[in-house]
């Protein structure tokens, strides 16, 4: 296992990806600061939109570098990791993971698994690796090798094999950035256990879909700018994010229509032009809708939708 660990630190230091397990399932990990890293997460599953994804640290100080830490977070942390809990909390000004893992927002998932072939890749790694469960998506999470060997066949990413998964369901997430915090996924950290510790949480109602229920958190990016899809060119005071050949761009998504690149600077652009303080709008220009282009379209249009 030891050489194994190695060649898959090799393998993330490369911008590569590598299934490797945790108590709760297995995930599909890339380095948390790599842009193109993190895109290619989202392509190798084909997910079709950009969720913000967890970053597995080895302990509470790897986290201290990333994200802020609140009493009631310390306090968490010290309790339940390494475990199946999941903190969301602030990203510090200076953090280097990537913004495409938080989605855009200001904040970061943070976890530290209890399983030692994971606490000693990311140990090895020495910064947080960013994963979702390793299942294609649409397809359940994987807790042994032989699942994501099924969702992926010859495709399949090297992996770690840490037999099957103890805990089975994913972890607890907890938003943890306001007076109360806030169940946002239930999962293998009961919510009684956290609420002996620090009282009670808030829960999510039971319709999911309800617009504004209480602890409902906003979990979509979107600029302050009001932002028009599939532009062919500015308006007045609009600031054009380019795809492809595109002179008059401010910035550009991908020169070369490269989807990987567009997805990975997606967000960090929109951040750019959006805190420029010089623009009316965004014009985005059209992306096609095919391999990361169906995320990237997907979250254009959650932004564009914002002003109503
Ligand atoms: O057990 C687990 O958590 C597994 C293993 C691999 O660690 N990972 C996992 O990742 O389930 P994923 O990507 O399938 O689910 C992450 C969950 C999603 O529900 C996502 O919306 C939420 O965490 N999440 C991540 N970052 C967030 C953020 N900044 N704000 C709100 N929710 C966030
Ligand atoms: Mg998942």
């Amino acid at each position: 296992m030891k050489d194994k660990v190695k060649q898959a630190v090799q393998i993330l230091t490369n911008g590569g990806l590598v299934a490797f397990p945790t108590e709760t399932v297995y995930g599909l990990g890339a380095d948390a600061t790599n842009d193109t890293a993190v895109a290619s997460i989202y392509a190798k599953k084909g997910r079709p939109s950009f969720n913000p994804l967890i970053a597995h640290v080895d302990n509470a100080q790897m986290a201290a570098r990333y994200v802020k830490l609140n009493e009631t977070a310390k306090k968490l942390m010290d309790a339940f990791w390494p475990g199946p809990l999941t903190l969301v909390l602030p990203r510090k000004s200076n953090c280097a993971v990537s913004l495409l893992a938080s989605a855009g927002l200001d904040t970061l998932a943070v976890r530290c698994p209890k399983n030692p072939i994971a606490l000693e890749l990311i140990h090895q790694f020495g910064k947080p690796i960013v994963a979702p469960s390793a299942n294609k998506s649409g397809r359940i999470s994987p807790t042994t090798v032989g699942h994501i060997i099924d969702d992926y066949g010859d495709e399949a990413p090297f992996t770690l094999d840490g037999g099957p998964c103890q805990v089975g369901v994913e972890s607890t997430v907890l938003l943890c950035t306001g007076e109360k915090p806030a169940v946002l996924r239930y999962g293998g950290l009961a919510v009684e256990e956290i609420e002996k510790l620090i009282g009670p949480v808030i829960r999510p109602e039971k319709d999911e879909d309800a617009p504004h229920s209480p602890g409902q958190m906003k979990s979509h990016y979107a600029p302050a700018l009001p932002l028009r899809m599939n532009a062919l060119a500015a308006f007045d005071g609009e600031a054009l994010l380019g795809f492809g050949h595109a002179p008059e761009a401010v910035l550009n998504l991908s020169e070369t229509e490269d989807l990987t690149e567009a997805a990975a600077n997606l967000f960090s652009m929109m951040h750019q032009l959006d805190n420029a303080q010089k623009y009316t709008g965004i014009a985005v220009m059209p992306v096609p809708m095919e391999g990361l282009g169906l995320a990237i379209n997907d979250r254009l249009k959650r932004a564009s939708y914002k002003r109503g």
